[in-house]
């Protein structure tokens, strides 16, 4: 079979780069061992068989290995990009030419060009979506509450060319949906409330196996490293301010204060901000730390919290980098308006000129950690797309007696993903003996 970069069924950089794409998701698999034993008992028990899925998801390594997992348990899979600068196009040069799987995804991508592979994506006409940060799920329910200029051009040429027949049968095809990141979880938890979420979504951001590690420790040490090899700056001695002090923050903050970093944390929930104080940071508005920070990363999920009046008052040279889901963050087009700029002076580094001081943009304001660097370790995604896999089989089995709202991946299931987690590391843990078990469950009992 011959295999093109760009048709019907794929839009991919370049298939030559397919080899390296290969021996990099190899190298991610190796430390994928909870997916790996999914994926050998959905190749025996084909849980996917005859569906077809949409996954907008990272197109990383990590990625690579999930879509080969539900590709084993059946399922048709097609992949578009969750973010224009996550892709790694020799991945997704792998995933067309070695496993078929339709991908539209390159680097850097234009808007349009985004929006066009998510349009291929809805025009896979899923029976399950898996999102990160709910853009598939946002288009399909844009399409079905008829808000068609709210559609981005591409899906909505493709709109306009389907029949009403089949703008239903594209809606009512989909079974349900998992989401990936918090961010995608608000905007859905915000439809399930204003009552519009059409189908049931399994909230993967919310399992312990996924928000404990892959929020806390896969963002702490990627972030890190995004800002390092966008920068390749001294983090020892520097001021860093990060905004946020959620899964992400917490992640972010402990790993600077790992190199070296005198930390600042800046936060708008009370007990979380106290939290970060007697965690052993310095805690103050971001109004106060701009003028101190050398290095600032944000990631709150909210919008405008590093705003121009903010940026006037950094010291020349300072850095502003974002790792929260959507680029919006940093108030870009404010700092366009007010600054000179912008001037690349290295990959991912933009220079602005405001009040004569020089600001540093990282990566456009998107998620560094994937934009510089390579998204989250294998290892950690193991556990997240273990919950993705899991979170789709559940889908399929119970999809039909869930209400059309936001659901978790079932407590067992999270556990068991962590069980196996445990085994794989060849960690043990104690079991409770039947006295134990008994005493938990009594209230008379000891003294
Ligand atoms: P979270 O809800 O645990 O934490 C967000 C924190 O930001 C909260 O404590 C909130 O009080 C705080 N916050 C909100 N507005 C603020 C403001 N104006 N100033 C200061 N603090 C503010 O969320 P989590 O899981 O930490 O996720 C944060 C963002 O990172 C989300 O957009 C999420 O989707 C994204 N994310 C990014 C990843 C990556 O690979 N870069 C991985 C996982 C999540």
């Amino acid at each position: 079979m011959t295999v093109a970069a760009k048709s019907p069924t794929a839009d991919v950089r370049d298939l030559a780069l397919a080899d390296e794409g290969k021996r990099r998701t190899e190298w991610a698999e190796r430390n994928m061992p909870v997916l790996r034993l999914i994926r050998e008992r959905f190749a025996k028990t084909r849980p996917l068989a005859g569906r077809r899925l949409s996954a907008c998801l990272h197109v990383t390594s990590e990625t690579a290995n999930l879509a080969v997992t539900l590709q084993a348990g059946g399922a048709d899979v097609a992949l578009c990009a969750s973010n224009p600068l996550s892709t790694q196009d020799d991945v997704a040069a792998h995933l067309v030419r070695d496993h078929g799987i339709k991908t539209f995804a390159i680097k850097g991508e234009d808007h349009e060009t985004y929006y066009d592979h998510i349009r291929a994506c809805l025009a896979h006409r899923p029976d399950i979506t898996m999102d990160d940060g709910a853009d598939l799920v946002g288009a399909l329910h844009m399409l079905a509450l008829g808000r068609l200029d709210d559609l981005a051009p591409p899906v909505r040429r493709w709109v306009d060319g389907l029949s009403a027949a089949d703008r239903k049968a594209v809606l009512d095809g989909v079974v349900g949906s998992t989401e990936e990141t918090t961010t995608g979880v608000i905007r859905l938890k915000a439809m399930a409330k204003d009552g519009v979420l059409r189908f049931p979504v399994i909230a993967v951001n919310n399992s312990e196996t996924k928000h404990l590690f892959d929020n806390r420790y896969g963002t702490g040490q990627s972030t890190v490293d995004g800002i390092l090899r966008a920068t390749n700056m001294l983090l020892a001695g520097a001021t860093a301010v990060v905004a946020g002090y959620g899964w992400c923050g917490r992640g972010v903050a402990m790993r600077l204060r790992g190199h070296g970093a005198n930390v600042i944390v800046t936060e708008v929930e009370p007990v979380k901000a106290l939290e970060a104080v007697m965690d052993g940071y310095r805690v103050m508005p971001m109004a106060e730390a701009a003028s101190l920070g050398d290095v600032f990363v944000t990631l709150t999920g909210d919008v405008d919290v590093i705003r121009v009046e903010h940026m006037r008052r950094m010291k020349d040279g300072a850095i502003v980098a974002n790792s929260g889901h959507f680029n919006v963050e940093i108030d870009l087009a404010g700092l366009a308006k007010a600054a000179r700029g912008p001037r690349a002076v290295r990959g991912f580094v933009d220079e602005w000129v405001l009040d004569g001081k020089r600001v540093f943009v990282l990566g456009e304001g998107r998620l560094i950690n994937l934009a510089a660097a390579e998204g989250h370790p294998a290892s950690v995604m193991d556990m997240s797309f273990a919950n993705q896999a899991l979170g789709a089989e559940y889908l399929v089995e119970h999809g039909a007696e869930l209400s059309s709202d936001v659901h978790n991946v079932p407590q067992k299931l999270d556990r068991e993903i962590a069980v196996l987690k445990l085994r794989a590391m060849g960690v043990g843990l104690d079991e409770l003996t039947p006295e134990q078990r008994h005493y938990l469950a009594s209230w008379d009992l000891g003294t």
